[in-house]
């Protein structure tokens, strides 16, 4: 299902929240999609703040903004047509089976081609006061590496000038790599308005060889076509498609608001000079407001089948959910079936395996709701013991994202982690443990009953016992 597709069926289905009052790309955008997170947000009037010089001066262009299609579970369910709870098993299947995609003589992504190249004409968003530029954020990069094949992945893209901008580049991942063994610079397909298929398989790490837009196609068909003037294929489906090269020119990148909702601080980065934009004729920009949940959930979702394929080879594993108040990067919670006195402390030990990054992990058994935080924090409440079910260890490799961690410039971030084992006790009795549920009933046959005599439609006055005088209520 492409953009515009998945866009059209969230406004059948009423979850799209649409805004005709015109706004700024200049800091207005990204305070109102903010307010508005976990919600696909349509921005149909974008203007530029013409006070405003060249580069920071973006939106000269007519396109409405989409922010925020990937900001819950139930989208990307929507999107790829699975139930929510079947997610982390369509992810694993795409992985492990990811079909070649069809190439197309004709993309719609090709509609209008443009070699006078101004990114002034999109409405490249700025997010915060302190940003120093705009920045393209839901941008998905292809390359193609000499050895590996094509790898595509997001980079944050801070604008520079009209023809320019600034891409943070992980290092030792794939654009970097391949980017590396490029002498004269690495030609690059910038993707801008994708299927969530597409946004997800981008933020997915899977061995080199393995082609993401494959996997994108095991989600939701995914046809190709050919780049205007780089030897590269981009998702036909595309709304806009940056063609350029990645140089080996470095200026300053960021600082710029993390997955953390922390700053990350300037580097030295890459420049990519784009020769040409391609676009559908009434295309639709994307935006993804860093630090908020599509940004959490892109980064967090494709690691839940890692760590439940690591798990799975220590004890059954039910389920995995990487937590957004986690970062959706540092905090996992598992769910096993125990089988064994030692089964809740391997699957720690496999789920740190399973996804280097994590810090901390909870495991519990399959009767606790995983996504819902305050079931989590009942079973630990209930079912653990720190001296005895606590597993600590330090000094570990950890996420360069955590601003606790020690950050040594060119060595690997080191961390403590911590799991929780939160299971019941090996031999325990399990009634001792179980959680005493009432049963279901239907509110809305209780709720919709007319009332029967005058005094239930009027009920009595002044007996509200904490509307006295004295009680904190009548005080506050
Ligand atoms: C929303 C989002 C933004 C990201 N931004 C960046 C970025 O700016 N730079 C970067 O190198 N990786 C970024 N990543 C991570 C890469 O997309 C991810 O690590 C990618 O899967 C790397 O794959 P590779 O190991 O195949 O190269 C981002 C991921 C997501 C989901």
């Amino acid at each position: 299902m492409s953009l515009r597709h998945f866009i059209h069926q969230a406004r059948q289905a009423g979850c799209l929240i649409e805004i005709h009052r015109e706004v700024s790309a200049h800091l207005e955008l990204a305070r109102v999609a903010a307010a508005l997170d976990g919600k696909p947000v349509l921005f149909h009037r974008v203007a530029p703040t013409p006070a405003l010089p060249r580069p920071f001066r973006t939106g000269e262009g007519a396109f409405p903004v989409l922010v925020g299609a990937g900001s819950a579970r139930e989208y990307y369910a929507f999107g790829l047509g699975v139930p929510a709870e079947k997610l982390l098993f369509t992810l694993a299947d795409a992985l492990a089976h990811p079909p070649a995609p069809k190439v197309i003589e004709n993309g719609a992504c090709q509609e209008v081609v443009e070699h006078d190249v101004d990114l002034g004409h999109l409405p490249i968003l700025t997010h915060l006061p302190t940003d120093r530029a705009p920045y393209i954020t839901a941008g998905v990069a292809i390359i193609r590496d000499p050895d590996h094949g094509r790898n595509v992945s997001f980079h944050r893209l801070m604008v520079t000038g009209p023809r320019t901008v600034a891409a943070r580049i992980v290092e030792g991942r794939g654009t970097d790599t391949a980017w590396r063994k490029a002498q004269d610079g690495l030609p690059v397909a910038i993707c801008i308005g994708n299927s969530l298929a597409v946004l997800l398989a981008a933020s997915m790490s899977p061995p080199k060889g393995v082609d993401e837009l494959g996997i994108a196609n095991a989600m939701s068909p995914t046809p190709l076509v050919q780049c205007k003037t780089v030897d590269l294929q981009v998702p036909a489906e595309t709304e806009i498609v940056l063609e350029g090269r990645i140089t080996h020119t470095l200026t300053d990148e960021g600082p710029f608001l993390d997955l953390t909702e922390t700053m990350d601080y300037m580097r030295q980065q890459p420049v990519i000079e784009i020769d040409c934009i391609t676009h559908r004729q009434d295309a639709i920009y994307q935006a993804l407001l860093p630090g908020k949940l599509e940004h959490k959930l892109l980064m967090g979702m494709p690691k839940e089948p890692t760590i439940y394929a690591a798990v799975n080879e220590v004890c059954e594993c039910r389920d995995v959910a990487i937590t957004p108040g986690g970062t959706s990067w540092l905090h996992a919670v598992v769910s096993i079936v125990k089988r064994g006195p030692g089964d809740g402390r391997r699957a720690i030990e496999a789920a740190f395996k399973g996804h280097g990054s994590l810090k901390h992990v909870v495991v519990v058994d399959d009767d606790i709701a995983i996504h819902d935080p305050a079931e989590v924090e009942w079973a630990i409440a209930t079912r653990f013991q720190a001296d005895r079910d606590l597993v600590v260890l330090a000094d570990q490799p950890g996420s360069s994202l955590d601003p606790s961690a020690a950050h040594v410039p060119g060595q690997k971030t080191r961390t403590a982690k911590m799991g929780l084992d939160a299971t019941i006790p090996w031999g325990a009795k399990w009634e001792d443990y179980e959680k005493v549920r009432y049963e279901d009933v239907d509110v809305r046959e209780y709720r919709s009953a007319r009332p029967t005599s005058q005094s239930e439609i009027q009920p009595a006055q002044n007996d509200d016992p904490w509307s006295k005088p004295g009680s904190g209520r009548a005080l506050a």
